[in-house]
């Protein structure tokens, strides 16, 4: 029996890599960047098992390239927006993800960069460094308490709610909306015009979807309050970046942190760039080294067990079965 053909897009973390090679001869992309799109297709056909990242589009076409032998897609990420998971479900090809494991890291960048904004962290590390701290100054670079103050969520799933533990430890209220999830860490659910109203900080919690591109746009930014601070480490196409861009540059709302942008990488002529309140990293969501290990070796789990023919420990359309 031939060995099945395998392409891994990327250099993923040590454990991953190793699973896969106990268990299969696989194609292993081994540049730093990734695969441009016509290498992905070339490397691509006739696979039988893809383990990609969420900076591959994964789309009906590559799925036609990769042929009728495709046994299973497997994404070392928990969003999987990169896919076209309709496609796959139609074709009953597996698709798996890696939630789970990267729930505290996402919430921990979610609550560094809520206090970075709140303490203008960033900022205040550019003013050092630009040679302007003379003295202390009563009135220097003042910025926002989190005691007391009102943190909204917007999604409550596992990532929400971990932010939402965080806040209590901080004294914050913390309301949520996210119509179909229960309570949880003294968070109370709201509508969303209620959270855009009392919110000090929000924090974006939804995965992207044709329901929540955008869910961010000009209307939803003039309902928050003008002191509120916006965190974003969800996806970037969640917001309207020319329409933040109006709210941050007017002081409509006081600042944003966004470890996720549209496109990615932000070009360097992004207008968001020359702000001061707006705090932009590179999508480090789940970047501390147990997190990506644990990412990549749950991926490489449901890549062997696709390829197996075995059910994916972690399957987001398990209807394929
Ligand atoms: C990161 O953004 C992920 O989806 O894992």
């Amino acid at each position: 029996m031939t060995p099945p053909k395998i392409f891994i897009t990327r250099l993923i973390p040590d454990p991953g890599l190793l699973l896969v090679k106990e268990n299969f001869q696989a194609d292993i992309w081994p540049h730093e960047l990734p695969p441009t799109r016509v290498q992905l297709i070339e490397r691509s056909r006739h696979v039988e098992g893809l383990l990609c990242t969420l900076t591959e589009r994964v789309d009906a076409e590559l799925m036609d390239v990769m042929g009728p032998q495709l046994k299973v897609i497997s994404s070392m990420s928990v969003g999987v927006d990169h896919i076209d998971v309709a496609a796959a479900t139609a074709r009953k090809i597996p698709v798996g993800n890696t939630p789970g494991v990267l729930t505290d890291a996402t919430a921990d960048q979610a609550f560094a960069l809520l206090l970075a904004a709140a303490r203008r962290i960033t900022e205040a590390e550019r003013f050092v460094r630009a040679g302007r701290w003379v003295t202390w100054i009563p009135n220097l670079l003042l910025g926002a308490d989190l005691a007391g103050a009102t943190l909204g969520i917007i999604g409550f799933g596992r990532i929400g709610q971990a932010v939402a533990k965080r806040a209590q430890g901080f004294d914050m209220r913390v309301i949520y909306y996210s119509p179909s999830a229960q309570p949880a860490y003294g968070a109370q659910p709201v509508g969303l015009d209620s959270l855009l109203r009392e919110s000090d900080f929000i924090s974006l919690h939804v995965p992207l979807t044709a329901e929540t591109k955008h869910l961010v746009n000009a209307d939803f930014l003039a309902k928050m309050k003008p002191n509120a601070i916006l965190i974003n480490t969800t996806r970037g196409p969640v917001l309207d970046q020319e329409a933040l861009y109006q709210a941050l540059k007017t002081k409509q709302i006081q600042a944003a942190a966004l470890d996720v942008t549209d496109p990615e990488p932000l070009p360097m002529n992004s207008p968001l760039l020359e702000l001061e309140n707006c705090l932009i990293v590179p999508h480090l969501g789940s970047a501390s080294k147990k997190t990506r290990d644990m990412m990549s070796l749950l991926a490489a789990q449901n890549l062997v067990a696709g390829l197996k023919g075995e059910r994916l420990p972690n399957c987001v359309n398990p209807q394929v079965y």
